[in-house]
């Protein structure tokens, strides 16, 4: 496999740590060539960390997507900013990863998907939750538990003061629909529709527990999934006071269920438990996941490599539509919660 030739667009907090690492581990898939940032000197920084020339340290993003040497784009910046480099690269056709959530709200997400609907450029959403081994694995085991009729999603935790993203202005003071809740919250819902599939109507509540968060920071809902009778609730937030970190989906079918413990999240496990009833119940299965370090990371790039290296969009796992979803039902938690818990609709696309 050839290495294709990336460029990157925001080298922050994320890029550094989180992007970068991916690209040096795997060099016969990436090669980062190019780098743009608001501010230059996180770019110079970014690119002597990443091994990039001066001269391909551009002053403008038009500059860098332009560069006929860079292969793709791959976009770290805060959501309002998606809609806007996603037009530029297909402009320029030049494929294009951004950081999730798609976009600050519905009406850029709803033209962010129509420009990308429009095209064979491939764009995909880094929603690397979509991507976890623990998916897969509870994948198999899904058919064995009969017909899906209920859920638990959870995910809270503590709220760590010093945590390097909160520093972030963008965080402190978002532009974005649901600020802590989408830019977490649409992983969970990643991993929640990967398994029961998309979510029709919502009733929720959101609260700010912490001023630091700058808008609503926990949700507690109830969720019904669409053309199913499946039903079940989603809980989210880590703006808590001292308390065990606690990330679990369990899947209630009528022929048992499968429990998905994210707690430690290098070491993932599936629990399985198969039988119509008490007396028919088997075994508890244990299934310890070896999952992949980046945790997600690196199967997103994969597969945005393959769609790119073989010019097909159809092959992208994390979709403008998927993303759109996800955006969606965090949209549909707040309207919910401002008309104090009332169920409704999931904006489709
Ligand atoms: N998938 C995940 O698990 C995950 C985890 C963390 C972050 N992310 C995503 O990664 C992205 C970056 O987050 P981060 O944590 O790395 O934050 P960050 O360090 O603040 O990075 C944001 C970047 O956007 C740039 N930027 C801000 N305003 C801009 C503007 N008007 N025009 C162009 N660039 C602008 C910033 O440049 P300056 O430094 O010059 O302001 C900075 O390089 C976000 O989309 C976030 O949701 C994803």
């Amino acid at each position: 496999m050839s290495p294709l030739n990336i460029g990157v667009v925001g080298t922050g907090i994320f890029a550094r740590d989180g992007h970068l690492p991916v690209f040096q581990d795997h060099p016969d898939q990436f090669k980062v060539v190019a780098a743009f940032n608001k501010t230059k000197a996180k770019a110079e920084s970014f690119a002597e960390a990443a091994g990039i020339p001066s001269n391909k340290v551009y002053d403008s993003m038009d500059a860098l997507i332009e560069d006929p040497e860079v292969d793709y784009v791959d976009a770290l910046l805060p959501a309002q900013f998606n809609l806007e480099i996603v037009k530029k690269c297909i402009a320029a056709g030049k494929p294009v990863q951004i950081e999730k959530p798609i976009a600050a709200n519905m009406e850029q997400a709803r033209a962010l998907v129509n420009a990308t609907e429009a095209t064979d450029i491939p764009v995909a959403i880094s929603e690397n939750w979509s991507f976890l081994d623990a998916i897969t694995v509870a994948k198999q085991h899904l058919p064995r538990i009969g017909e899906v009729v209920g859920f638990q999603h959870n995910s809270t935790g503590p709220f760590v003061t010093h945590n390097k993203y909160m520093t972030t202005s963008w965080r402190q003071h978002p532009e974005h629909i649901g600020g802590f809740l989408s830019d977490g919250g649409v992983h969970q819902l990643a991993l929640l529709t990967a398994l029961v599939g998309e979510i029709e109507s919502i009733s929720a509540l959101t609260s700010q527990v912490r001023e630091a968060s700058g808008a609503d920071d926990i949700v507690f809902s109830t969720i019904k999934i669409r053309d199913s009778k499946c039903i079940g609730s989603f809980s989210y937030g880590s703006a808590f006071g001292a308390t065990d970190k606690w990330i679990y989906l369990k899947i209630y079918g009528d022929n048992g269920s499968i429990m998905i413990e994210l707690n430690n999240k290098a070491a993932p496990v599936v629990r399985v438990r198969v039988g119509s009833d008490a007396e028919h119940a088997g075994e508890e299965e244990v299934y310890n996941v070896a999952e992949e370090k980046s945790f997600g990371i690196y199967h997103e790039f994969d597969n945005f490599h393959h769609a790119v290296a073989r010019k097909d969009k159809s092959l992208i796992i994390s979709t403008p539509r998927a993303a759109f979803h996800h955006l969606a039902c965090v949209a549909a938690f707040i309207k919910s919660s401002e008309n104090h818990g009332d169920h409704v609709e999931v904006e489709q696309y």
